[in-house]
């Protein structure tokens, strides 16, 4: 993770989940509260940003006139994407860099409803961002100009990489932008199956969620590849041997995975 140099100004148009997560981020980092700007119509993240040194501003009429952003990062859903976009073109001049993070909007929509804009890159991050552990992956056709801000910017939320086709971000965003919720859900089945057992239930919870924490660090920590850190764990006709065919299933835990990623590219191409 980097030092993250931080921009004068910087408006955050919907300030949701991902959003949050981002400005979370990078007020961990430092950036000053007073140079962030929340665009939201939900009147508790206003409250809450509000509360936390933040410009929050309900309507884009509501900024004073003139004014725009260094930075404008644009974290609204795609569908209201869509709907609404052009009435933020008073907020940008030739020199905002606008970040989309929105799943399925190619770089040319964006352009074709802000026409203001001058330099647009889309970055797909995951809510770890908010703690420093995110992964993030970029694409944009004028990377020359907005690269070092753009870097800038995510490496301090954690690891940062870039494609240089456009229509590799479907599979991005099937990976590591909708990534953490497959996690969490096994997570949760593993909690539920745990509880299943006649262990008090907060033990149960504790064995099934530290030991995704405890692979994860492992899996961090290791230099081996995640395959042999099974193995290892996996002595021939033991116990975890035994689980691990139960949960294969042949190949079928492994194409459930495929059918997964496959349904959410699909829908992001969808969205574009
Ligand atoms: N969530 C993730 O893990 C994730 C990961 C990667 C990328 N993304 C991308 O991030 C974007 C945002 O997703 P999200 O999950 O953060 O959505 P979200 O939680 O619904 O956040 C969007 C925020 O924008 C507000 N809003 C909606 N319409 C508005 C408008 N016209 N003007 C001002 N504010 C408005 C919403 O208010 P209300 O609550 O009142 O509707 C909400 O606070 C999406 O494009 C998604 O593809 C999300």
């Amino acid at each position: 993770m980097q030092t993250l140099t931080s921009p004068k100004s910087i408006v955050v148009v919907g300030a949701g989940k991902m959003g949050g997560a981002i400005i979370e981020g990078w007020l961990k980092q430092g950036v000053d509260p007073a140079s962030i700007y929340v665009l939201d119509r939900n009147e508790d993240a206003l409250g809450y940003y509000s509360g936390r040194g933040l410009n929050t501003f309900r309507d884009v009429a509501d900024f004073p006139v003139g004014m725009s952003f260094e930075v404008f990062l644009l974290a609204l859903k795609p569908q209201v994407i869509v709907q609404n976009l052009s009435e933020f073109n008073a907020l940008i001049s030739e020199s905002t860099c606008l970040i989309s993070v929105a799943a399925g909007v190619t770089c040319q929509s964006i352009q074709s409803m802000l026409p203001a804009v001058k330099q647009v890159v889309r970055v797909m991050p995951n809510t770890p961002s908010m703690i420093g552990k995110g992964v993030m992956v970029g694409y944009s056709d004028q990377k020359a100009q907005i690269e070092s801000l753009t870097e800038s910017l995510f490496q301090a939320l954690g690891k940062f990489y870039w494609v240089e086709d456009e229509t590799q971000m479907h599979a991005v965003t099937a990976i590591s932008g909708s990534g953490p919720a497959y996690l969490f859900y096994f997570a949760e089945c593993l909690v539920d199956a745990a509880q299943s057992f006649d262990l008090k239930p907060e033990l149960a919870k504790a064995l099934a969620l530290e030991t995704m924490i405890g692979a994860s660090c492992l899996v961090e920590s290791s230099s081996d590849e995640v395959s042999t850190l099974r193995e290892n764990v996996t002595s021939p006709n033991g116990t975890t041997q035994a689980g691990l065919e139960a949960l294969m299933d042949g190949e079928q835990f492994k194409e459930k995975v495929f059918a997964c990623l496959k349904a959410a590219a699909n829908r992001s191409v969808e969205l574009s």
